[in-house]
């Protein structure tokens, strides 16, 4: 959602006059978009601001002005300690209310030395107010929804990007023509709860995510489409079917279950338990047996013993993920988690987490090496390290690198995958 937000601000300040600075020693204005998920990446964001402090104090001695801005999840949690701790800091602004950009920005050039902090969680929805997005390459983000209700005990999103909103399947309509029409071939759809998306349609009337997939698929020139993330309790039987049903939407779905224990589960105010997350992995699976899964979890939630644990481990070897995201338990302040008692050990975290992620690397790279001598179509996305050589994403989401003209670039072309390793592939295009 960071990287979705990060281009929808370059496009403004394209639009307002700003184009990418070759460097931060050449840049008039250095803007920050701040996750606050775990504590790791918030507390960088203070030691990014320190670096570009002293940038700003060097070129100030040149006669050159820098402007310093935060923006995202941090900002809307930690706006004070932001104006306390680097009070050079020009302006934060929140996750939703960055289309304020430009406002804010001419306020700066009128009012110097005083930080400018907008963490509103605004009645006027923010997509209202942006300026057409455009695609970037074949990929694109589009975000559906944002916020989430769900308040897992551990998680900060629903304080930093407030309640579930669904944009109107119109707005969403219009901006995946735009996409196309400027050279994306694959549509990602985003929300932090995707999958709850009820935005209204044309005549008012409340759709949800398989009504919105099943539009989307009928745009001229979408050949591929995905959504993330779900919410393993709110997969309905309509977006199964789609699975079965539209031939767009790619086999890999990240369906998180952060724990295989029921006991956790609960503690973690998460909506399903083991028996339905995995009673819904087999009925997706039914609907197309191609579909392949990512989760993410957590390791050392309080109160998680090595029983707990170990639940995880084997429902991992139950679903065979072909992908996986794991974190320790990170104490977010202000989150129910953050108090409970039984809050496990660093050293602990650190166990789990190795021997959960050497099990995930073990299914990664067993999936890796099935697929060698495979013919997938990849969308080739960048060029590679080495001169010929791009970089794309096979269905399943595999990095693949292969020697491929230039003009294959944002393009999708068949491949044979002739090797693999734990993080990708190689390949000859046919
Ligand atoms: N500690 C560790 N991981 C977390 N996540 C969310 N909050 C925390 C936390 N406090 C993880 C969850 C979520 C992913 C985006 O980040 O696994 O699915
Ligand atoms: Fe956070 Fe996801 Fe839980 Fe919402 S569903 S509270 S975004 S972990």
């Amino acid at each position: 959602m960071n990287v979705y937000d990060s281009h929808r601000m370059a496009v403004i300040l394209e639009n307002f006059g700003y184009e990418p600075a070759a460097n931060q020693a050449d840049a008039d204005l250095v803007l920050f978009n701040t996750c606050h998920i775990r504590e790791k990446a918030a507390e960088k964001v203070f030691s990014d601001l320190g670096r570009a402090y002293l940038i700003k104090q060097e070129r100030a001695e040149k006669g050159q002005n820098t402007v310093i801005g935060v923006t995202g999840c941090v900002v809307q949690a930690e706006d004070e300690e932001i104006a306390k701790r680097a009070p050079y800091v020009d302006f934060a602004l929140g996750p939703l209310t960055y289309h304020r950009l430009p406002e804010i920005l001419t306020k700066i050039g009128r009012k110097r030395g005083e930080t400018i902090i907008d963490t509103d969680f605004p009645a006027e929805a923010k997509f209202d107010f942006l300026p057409e997005n455009r695609s970037e390459g074949g990929c694109s983000f589009l975000a559906v929804q944002e916020g989430c209700n769900n308040f897992c005990t551990y998680c900060v999103v629903p304080y930093t990007r407030g309640a579930e909103y669904s944009r109107p399947v119109a707005e969403v309509v219009d901006e995946a023509k735009h996409l196309l029409e400027t050279g994306t071939l694959e549509i990602n759809l985003l929300g932090q709860n995707v999958n709850s998306y009820h935005g209204e349609d044309e005549s008012g009337k409340e759709r949800n995510l398989a009504y919105l997939l099943r539009r989307l698929a009928e745009l001229d020139g979408l050949k591929r489409l995905r959504y993330t993330t779900s919410y393993p309790a709110d997969v309905d039987d309509d977006l199964i079917a789609c699975h079965r049903d539209l031939g767009q939407l790619m086999p890999y779905l990240h369906l998180p279950v952060q724990s295989g224990a029921d006991k956790i589960l609960k503690a973690m105010n998460r909506r399903h338990d083991r028996k339905l997350y995995l009673e819904v992995i087999e009925k997706l699976k039914k609907a197309n047996d191609k579909l392949r899964f990512s989760s993410d979890f957590i390791v050392g939630f309080p109160g998680e013993s090595d029983e707990d644990f170990n639940k995880t481990l084997s429902l991992v070897r139950e679903v065979e993920y072909i992908q996986a995201f794991s974190f320790k338990y990170s104490r977010r302040p202000g989150t129910p988690a953050a108090v409970m008692p039984g809050q496990v050990e660093e050293k602990v975290k650190k166990e789990r987490l190795d021997i959960l992620q050497n099990l995930l690397f073990d299914y990664q790279t067993k999936f890796n090496e099935s697929c060698i001598g495979k013919v997938f179509e990849v969308l080739f996305e960048q060029k590679g390290r080495h001169k010929g050589q791009l970089i794309g994403r096979t269905p399943y989401m595999q990095n693949l690198h292969a020697k491929a003209d230039k003009n294959m670039l944002n393009n999708i072309v068949k491949v044979r995958v002739t090797d693999a390793t734990t993080n990708s592939l190689s390949g000859e295009v046919i």
